[in-house]
């Protein structure tokens, strides 16, 4: 595929984008059935939901309100109340609640109450005058009958003229009942000749002793649904989505990004200008995190999600450091016409390399479902540009990703301890060398297995370690053996996934030994593996059948590709003795569907944030719905007592420095505890796909007195690719809670002013030329 094919798609994005800044989100919003741009309204009734007039009789005013009537009001007409106390009260049955009205600069201040206690205070005073706005709303409500109550508080905004407060209307989540909530053993009865049979799984938590039991806590919420999962710093996630109609707003629409205080569930929400749906991340090596690719505008009249924004197929979103506690200040940075990428790029990976910039690995041309050769971009590009093999800049062809099709989407991407990089595509896999631009292919998976998009399984670079000079050695687990050139109606939510984990050292001896293969107890298909600070790894989420995506395959459960969750979360110990490394013991069991765009990341804390699922095209109620609970799975280690790091820590950690942390040491750990430090990427987490999580061990030693550890960090940026990670003592098995640093000098990666300076020209030459023949 030559050069000029792959740009001319990005001159059109230029295009759209100019004449997009006007207005910078939601301005290319459609009407269903309309050509005409609109401003985008919040309100929605996702299916599964039920919406109720301000003039139903279930809803009971008392004190002072009016009706009027518009075309702008849902329903036509709108009920408001200037006078203090005068409430609304609605009881319904179900598990959430969203209340819609207007703000403008004439409206106060409303309590609202669930089951008479006080849930928020809503200030609905604005600059603007928005109709149809979410003023409220509450999920996640036990399954039953609730009452809210929406109370003119008397009290505004100090720059508001009046303290109005008006309902428009009421959406009701109905919730799934019990029996839906359960594994579908209707569809599990009628494809048991599929399903292979599994040894079963036996609940032994009784025979455990307590201190070896996990915990799982839901608590929070994320707002937006958590398609792309991202730890920020000590106390915060970044959590991205689609462009879809999430309950969190901002500037009055829905928000497709958000940051989660880890400590106390509370949301910011961020204001994006294109459609992420559905990009990749890394941090570069200052800190800055990039979020790239994504989707274009959604304008083919497809009902409620044909929503606009601008072009996300070229962006590079801009998220610099976000360390403090206060994240108030902290955005997203887009500016198309001079951050983008050279080629458009949906469902692409995103790797930090070992010179700190980012390698921007394959995706689709357009948005779709499974890849074809004609959508494929097999190509990689860096950020920020390089002018390496006489690209200027612009992407260098990579036959793996041509020679994978079609299940290739968001490749497996690792950054190698020799710098190189492994890549895994499909049933293949390879080493791509890229200062010389080689690629080393590998044993084909065996057994037939697919592991990428949407045929998806997980991978992780399992713990390097000084010990054993940093031998690298990869691990997939789950995906799917179906026919990835079969239609989605040759495909079933019920085809069995596939329980294959496959493990290499990636040496020429391991390379020669070939695959290991190993069966996780459960078949799982979009499963998230999380590396521990004590090297174990969890693996979590994913479904038992089907494959990612939504709407393109037979037997879809509402529109999900995939069925039968897994619910019970599986660890896995590297280093134990074969056939013994699997093991639920003491493990927790989910009642949260966890399948297509759910994620899972270790936090600083040392326990494991589980969220996201979301197989829709919109926000969904029915089942599967799209899940915005938040779930915190707590390893064992967690009820211990746990070591601490009291000081020492430094802002930049450079390669090869010696330093000491004053640590303290849990009581009951005798001379001669076993003390490992493991410094850890905790990955960019999207798709399966944990980029950038590695774990790699450091050298340590520790005063006679226990008091303080000296630590060396790793030699070079090809065992650590500069950038953030959190530093882990572990003590007996038991992590301390990790430590922020970054990893090398602090510098941003290398800018090629050529490669940027000759990518710059040739985009404004083909700019040119296309708006020359414009009409
Ligand atoms: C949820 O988190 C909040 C804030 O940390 C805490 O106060 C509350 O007790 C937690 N709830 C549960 C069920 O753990
Ligand atoms: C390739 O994929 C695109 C996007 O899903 C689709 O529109 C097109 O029909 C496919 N082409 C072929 C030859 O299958
Ligand atoms: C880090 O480098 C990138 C790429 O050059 C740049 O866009 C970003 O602003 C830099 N961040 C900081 C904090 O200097």
């Amino acid at each position: 595929m030559g050069i000029r094919s792959l740009l001319l798609p990005s001159t059109l994005v230029v295009l759209i984008a100019t004449s997009c800044l006007a207005d910078s989100a939601w301005n290319g919003h459609l009407l269903p059935g309309s050509t005409t741009k609109a401003r985008f309204s919040p309100y929605y009734v996702p299916p599964g939901a039920k919406s109720y007039d301000s003039s139903s009789p279930l809803l009971h005013y008392s004190g002072g309100w009016t009706e009027s009537f518009s075309p702008a009001y849902v329903q036509k007409s709108i009920r408001a109340s200037s006078e203090p106390g005068a409430a609304m009260t609605f009881t319904f049955t179900g598990t959430g609640v969203e209340w819609f009205g207007n703000q403008d600069k004439k409206h106060g201040m409303a309590k609202v109450y669930i089951d008479g206690q006080l849930a928020q205070e809503v200030d609905a005073y604005n600059e603007a005058s928005m109709k149809q706005q979410r003023m409220f709303w509450a999920f996640g409500l036990p399954q039953g009958k609730h009452t809210l109550k929406i109370m003119n508080a008397g009290a505004s905004h100090s720059s508001a003229s009046g303290i109005q407060i008006d309902i428009d209307a009421l959406v009701v989540t109905l919730g799934t009942s019990a029996e839906q909530q359960a594994p579908s053993q209707q569809n599990m009865a009628t494809s048991s000749q599929n399903l292979p049979s599994y040894p079963p799984l036996l609940d032994l938590s009784s025979k455990f002793p307590q201190e070896s039991q996990w915990t799982l806590v839901q608590n929070g919420s994320t707002g937006v649904h958590a398609m792309q999962l991202v730890i920020i710093s000590e106390t915060h996630a970044l959590v991205v989505d689609k462009v879809e109609h999430n309950p969190l707003t901002v500037s009055g629409h829905p928000a497709w990004a958000a940051l989660y205080n880890l400590k106390t569930h509370a949301l910011k929400p961020l204001s994006m200008q294109s459609n992420s749906f559905c990009a990749g991340g890394t941090f570069l090596s200052n800190g800055t995190l990039v979020n790239v690719g994504g989707n274009p505008v959604v304008e083919d009249r497809t009902a409620s999600a044909d929503f606009g924004d601008v072009d996300g197929l070229q962006a590079i979103r801009i998220f610099e450091p976000c360390e403090s506690n206060n994240v108030d200040d902290c955005a997203i940075y887009e500016n198309h016409d001079r951050i983008r990428m050279a080629s458009p790029r949906w469902y692409n990976t995103v790797l930090r390399i070992s010179d700190g910039s980012a390698m921007i690995i394959g995706g689709s041309l357009k948005g779709g479902w499974i890849n074809n050769a004609t959508t494929n971009n097999p190509t990689v590009e860096y950020f920020p540009p390089k002018n390496i093999h006489n690209s200027n800049g612009l992407p260098i062809h990579l036959p793996f990703l041509v020679d994978t099709l079609n299940s290739n989407l968001f490749p497996i991407a690792f950054s190698l301890p020799d710098g190189s990089v492994f890549m895994a595509a499909n049933r293949d896999a390879m080493i791509y060398d890229w200062k010389t631009n080689t690629e080393r292919r590998l044993p084909q998976i065996p057994n037939g297995v697919r592991v990428t998009y949407p045929m998806t399984g997980t991978a992780l670079l399992l713990p390097l370690s000084p010990e054993n000079n940093y031998t690298p050695e990869i691990l997939l687990c789950g995906g799917s053996t179906i026919d990835d050139t079969k239609p989605g109606y040759e495909i079933s939510s019920q085809d069995p996934a596939s329980s294959q984990c496959s493990r290499m050292v990636l040496t020429d001896a391991g390379i020669a030994a070939g695959w290991q293969v190993e069966q996780m107890p459960q078949a799982r298909t979009m499963p998230d593996a999380v590396l521990l600070p004590t090297g174990e790894v969890l693996v979590v989420n994913g479904a038992g059948s089907g494959i990612s995506g939504y709407g393109n395959v037979v037997n879809q459960v509402g529109a999900s590709n995939a069925d039968n969750p897994v619910f019970t979360p599986v660890l896995y110990s590297p280093s134990g003795p074969a056939g013994q490394r699997f093991s639920t013991a003491g493990m927790p069991t989910s009642d949260i569907p966890r399948l297509y765009h759910s994620v899972a990341t270790l936090t600083p804390q040392g326990d494991i944030m589980v969220a996201g699922s979301n197989p829709n095209l919109d926000r969904s109620e029915l089942k599967y719905g799209t899940e915005y609970r938040v779930e915190w799975l707590g390893p064992a280690y967690m009820k211990k007592e746990r070591p601490q790091i009291l000081s020492g820590v430094p802002k930049l950690f450079k390669f090869g420095d010696t330093i000491e942390l004053k640590i303290l040491l849990p009581v009951t750990s005798l001379q001669g505890a076993s003390v490992k430090v493991a410094l850890m990427d905790l990955g960019y987490v999207t798709h399966a796909v944990h980029a950038n999580s590695r774990l790699v061990y450091l050298t340590s030693s520790m005063s006679s007195d226990q008091q303080t550890l000296t630590i060396t960090a790793p030699p070079n940026g090809n065992i650590y690719p500069p950038g953030p990670g959190f530093i882990y003592v572990v003590v007996d098995g038991v992590p301390s809670a990790g430590a922020r640093v970054l990893v090398g000098n602090g510098k941003g990666p290398i800018v090629d002013p050529a490669a940027q300076q000759k990518y710059v020209n040739r985009v404004q030459r083909y700019v040119q030329e296309l708006t020359g023949k414009s009409p």
